[in-house]
């Protein structure tokens, strides 16, 4: 197998988003969408990812600091997506493997169409190999051109598409496998011939086709995986096709989530077997749940939290950076906020936890085996003992809690 490496075509101003923030870097289901194309990148096997970067550059590259196996490639003027690639050249000037293309704002390419891209450029041993999808309503994409023998001769950018091409349903993801050295020679002599003036990368294929290497186009790609992120409607659906999948995921490890619809799960929450999802909760953050829990209706689990087994929140509960432990019920109205709450606590009808003194955030620790009785207020910081009993209505401070164990 000869090695490989990914380019990811990130350096995009992205006018139809209309916004201050890099477009790889809104969120799909909690992650960046830029984190999902490494991810599928990864999952196939590459040496190195060249990202390219430009429009906001130090965010994107602050965001990823961490993954070490990303060279950061910057694109000052954004030209076009073959001058993209081009400005990766100084770095893969010499390789001799496989390069695989992907653009940052698809966050929904899925790793098993890169392994098919993979088998079928060792199998076809072409210059390029790229993936198409059969769309409804193809606009917006690039349409693939073939000959009436199915041989692909090219991609025509939607702007530039007669009326027989515009009515053409297949389309180019934008998910390539070049031979290295066939790729450059082929964007250095793309030229920008075209309405927006832009070097298309598109064109580099066609040119590949014209100077008589083997392109293979393979129509592996499903429609729900064929998007690219261009607008903050296209955002909204994206975000819809990986919300079915992160919870199609757990159903499949074993959790019931009952009305999927009608349910949020952020893509890295972790949910344990036979945990049971109600319906109108929604997830969000690097959320942890144990087995056998029962969560909502109508819970909001936000970044930080950790649910042991068989913990039961019910309506109108929220929690925040805080570790419940097993056994833990808190069924009606309740805020728990940067706590640790014991075993078979039982947290009452609109309890919460006073967190945040207008200052500080600060943390409470609630024992094993307490019951904290209905509309209980108990003021941070504060730390209650194994067993304790809050009757209902109380406020508790640190203090308070203090001389009422003191008379016990
Ligand atoms: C591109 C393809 C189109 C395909 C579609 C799939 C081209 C010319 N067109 O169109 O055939 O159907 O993707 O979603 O390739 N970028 C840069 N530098 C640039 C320009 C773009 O890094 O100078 C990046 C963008 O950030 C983006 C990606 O390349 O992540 C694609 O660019 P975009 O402008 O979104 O291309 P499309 O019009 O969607
Ligand atoms: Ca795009």
């Amino acid at each position: 197998m000869s090695e490989r490496v990914a380019i990811i075509l990130a350096a995009g101003v992205s006018r139809r988003m209309a916004t201050q923030l890099p477009k790889v870097l809104h969120e799909v289901c909690g992650r960046p969408m830029l984190a999902y194309v490494l991810d599928a990148c990864r999952k196939v096997g590459v040496a190195k990812i060249y990202a390219v970067v430009g429009f906001g550059s130090e965010q994107v590259e602050q965001q990823f600091a961490q993954d070490e196996d990303i060279v950061w490639v910057q694109q000052d003027e954004q030209m076009g997506t073959a001058h993209a690639v081009l400005c990766c050249k100084e770095h893969l000037r010499d390789f001799n493997g496989e390069t695989m293309v992907l653009c940052g704002d698809g966050p929904l390419v899925r790793a098993e169409t890169l392994k098919t891209l993979i088998e079928k450029h060792q199998q076809e041993q072409a210059a390029a190999i790229l993936a198409t999808a059969v769309l409804k309503d193809p606009s917006g994409y690039g349409r693939i051109i073939r000959d009436r023998y199915g041989n692909i001769q090219g991609i025509v950018e939607d702007s530039s598409c007669t009326p027989e091409q515009s009515a053409i349903s297949e389309v180019n993801p934008s998910y390539y496998l070049f031979h290295n050295k066939i790729l450059f020679e082929a964007v250095e002599r793309v030229k920008p011939d075209n309405v927006k003036k832009e070097y298309y990368l598109t064109d580099a294929v066609s040119n590949i086709i014209a100077t008589g290497h083997k392109v293979v186009a393979v129509t592996a790609v499903r429609p729900e995986e064929a998007m690219g992120v261009n607008s903050r409607a296209q955002l909204s659906v994206a975000s819809k096709i990986m919300q079915k999948r992160i919870q199609q995921k757990l159903m499949d490890q074993g959790v019931t989530i009952v009305d999927p619809q009608n349910t949020w799960i952020d893509a890295r929450a972790q949910i344990g077997l036979d945990t049971i999802i109600e319906p109108f909760t929604y997830i969000h953050g690097e959320v942890r749940i144990g087995i056998s829990c029962r969560i909502g209706p109508f819970a909001y689990l936000r970044e930080g939290t950790v649910l042991e087994d068989d913990v039961v929140l019910g309506v109108y509960t929220e929690i925040k950076n805080s570790t419940l432990a097993e056994g833990v019920r808190a069924r009606h109205h309740s805020y728990i906020g940067d706590s640790t709450v014991g075993r078979n606590v039982n947290v009452g009808a609109g309890s919460i936890t006073a967190n945040f003194n207008g200052r500080n955030v600060n943390q409470t620790s609630i024992g094993d085996n307490c019951y904290i009785g209905s509309g209980a207020v108990l003021i941070a910081p504060l730390s209650i003992k194994d067993g304790t009993h809050i009757s209902a209505g109380m406020v508790v401070t640190q203090e308070s809690i203090e001389k009422l164990q003191q008379k016990d």
